[in-house]
């Protein structure tokens, strides 16, 4: 690594909060669940772009049953740090849902009003199942409702960067999740 990108990483890394060996770790026990889950069954792996595709890739390789992977694009945020309750599909499926077992990726569910929107749009295609898998679940009282069938973590109500987690379209390619220093927020250009 390069003097300058050790500086880089430095000034927006509060704290880490979950090792890349942690998550790791946490990635092999859900691949597990989720083979035991599916049996003889192929799911359709369905990543939420951008955020979930680290997550996606290093799950779907800790699984040892055959897979299919498609992805959407949903845009909730913007250059935010807090949810605008908006969500739009950017990028639709490639593949027929229509009963198959459908298994939705997610790096974050935070308010939860993203996810929501997926399940309700996915639901209406008649699957033969939906199940959600989770990485971080933010452990907040006023968050919606949501089917999360398996969470790889549940963390504290604060910014967070990292394993696919941007801020400003930044620190995606961090390989750990660590909290956002608030005095970037107002040096990041967005
Ligand atoms: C993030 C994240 C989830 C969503 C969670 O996506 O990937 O999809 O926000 O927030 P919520 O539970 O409050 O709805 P974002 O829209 O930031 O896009 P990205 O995945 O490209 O970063």
């Amino acid at each position: 690594m390069t003097q300058a990108a050790t500086e880089r990483r430095a000034v927006g890394v509060v704290r880490i909060l979950i090792e890349a060996r942690a998550i790791q770790t946490r990635i092999a026990e859900l691949a597990r669940e989720l083979d035991d889950h599916y049996g003889s069954d192929i799911p359709l792996m369905v990543g939420v772009l951008n955020g979930a595709v680290t997550f996606m890739t290093d799950l779907m390789r800790a699984m040892t049953i055959p897979v299919v992977i498609d992805f959407m694009a949903v845009s909730s945020y913007g250059a935010s740090t807090r949810t605008s309750g908006v969500v739009r599909i950017l990028k639709d499926l490639s593949e027929d849902v229509e009963g198959r077992r459908v298994l939705v990726v997610e790096d974050i569910v935070d308010s939860g009003l993203t996810l929501q929107y997926l399940l309700d749009v996915l639901r209406r295609r008649n699957p033969a199942e939906i199940r959600v898998v989770a990485l971080l679940k933010k452990e907040k009282g006023e968050a919606a409702d949501v089917q999360v069938d398996q969470v790889g973590f549940a963390i504290p109500d604060e910014f967070v960067i990292g394993y696919g987690l941007d801020y400003a379209g930044q620190y995606r390619n961090l390989p750990y999740v660590a909290v956002l220093d608030p005095s970037v927020i107002d040096d990041v250009e967005v």
